[in-house]
């Protein structure tokens, strides 16, 4: 485990630019719980839960779920034991009425990546990506396949596609990130805790850059 100071960190970027992968990486790195609130919703939807009731049909058109329910859920996850010594957010928040929302809890983020994607690629990315049914593990075809293609690599589970990686609704939540997600941006900038890693076209040259981003912070540069 490495030392931190109460990392309090989010990744931002489009769908589909690497969030939840790189999430992944940090959290065992540094031995903290990532919070992805896409990952609450899809359980939440597939156990058929109120709340998957409620979110299903926004999710499967790449439309955002209302802020009311989205901060709601953040609010109790945050509050468990694990997040004491820090946490890492994808997802959320992903509009300016959230981050408001968030910024009323007091917790805070103590640094924000921001991981950018050139649209073109992520469409092409989305088509390869396979998720595991059991584990949720997210691996790709071509750049981040498992050893035989068609099992997950860390249980055996079988891999399938996101209903959302459909071309159309890629296309769409795309489209929404950038009317309502990418004005945080700004937000995060303005704060001064926003830094960005250019997405690579191999996945350890991303994870290097994400990093190198996270450490620089540690050590107060
Ligand atoms: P969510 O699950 O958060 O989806 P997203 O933000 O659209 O992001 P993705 O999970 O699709 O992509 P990612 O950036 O994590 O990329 P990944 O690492 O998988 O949200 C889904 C839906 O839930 C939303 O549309 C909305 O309806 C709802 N929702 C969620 N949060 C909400 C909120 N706060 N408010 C309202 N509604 C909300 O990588 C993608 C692929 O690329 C993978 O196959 C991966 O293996 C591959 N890859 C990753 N990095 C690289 C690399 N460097 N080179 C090559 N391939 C790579």
């Amino acid at each position: 485990m490495k030392e931190n100071k109460a990392l309090k960190l989010m990744f931002f970027g489009a769908p589909g630019a690497g969030k939840g992968t790189q999430a992944e990486i940090a959290a065992e790195r540094y031995s903290i719980p990532t919070i992805s609130t896409g990952a609450i919703l899809r359980e939440a939807i597939a156990e058929k839960t109120e709340l998957g009731k409620m979110a299903a049909g926004y999710v499967e058109t790449g439309a955002l779920v209302p802020d009311d329910l989205i901060v709601g859920i953040i609010r109790e996850r945050l509050s468990e034991d694990d997040c004491k010594n820090g946490f890492i957010l994808d997802g959320f928040p992903r509009t300016l009425a959230q981050a408001r929302a968030f910024e009323e809890t007091g917790i805070g983020l103590s640094l924000v990546i921001d991981i950018e994607v050139d649209d073109e690629r992520i469409v092409e990315r989305m088509s390869g990506r396979r998720v595991c049914a059991a584990c949720g593990a997210t691996y790709h075809t071509k750049y981040n396949p498992t050893a035989d293609g068609v099992h997950c690599d860390e249980c055996g589970g079988e891999l399938t596609c996101r209903r959302d990686d459909d071309p159309e609704v890629v296309r769409h939540r795309l489209e929404t990130y950038h009317e309502q997600t990418e004005p945080l941006r700004a937000f995060y900038e303005e704060k001064g805790i926003l830094r960005v890693v250019i997405g690579q076209e191999k996945l350890d040259d991303t994870t290097a850059l994400t990093v190198d981003a996270i450490e620089s912070y540690l050590r107060g540069e």
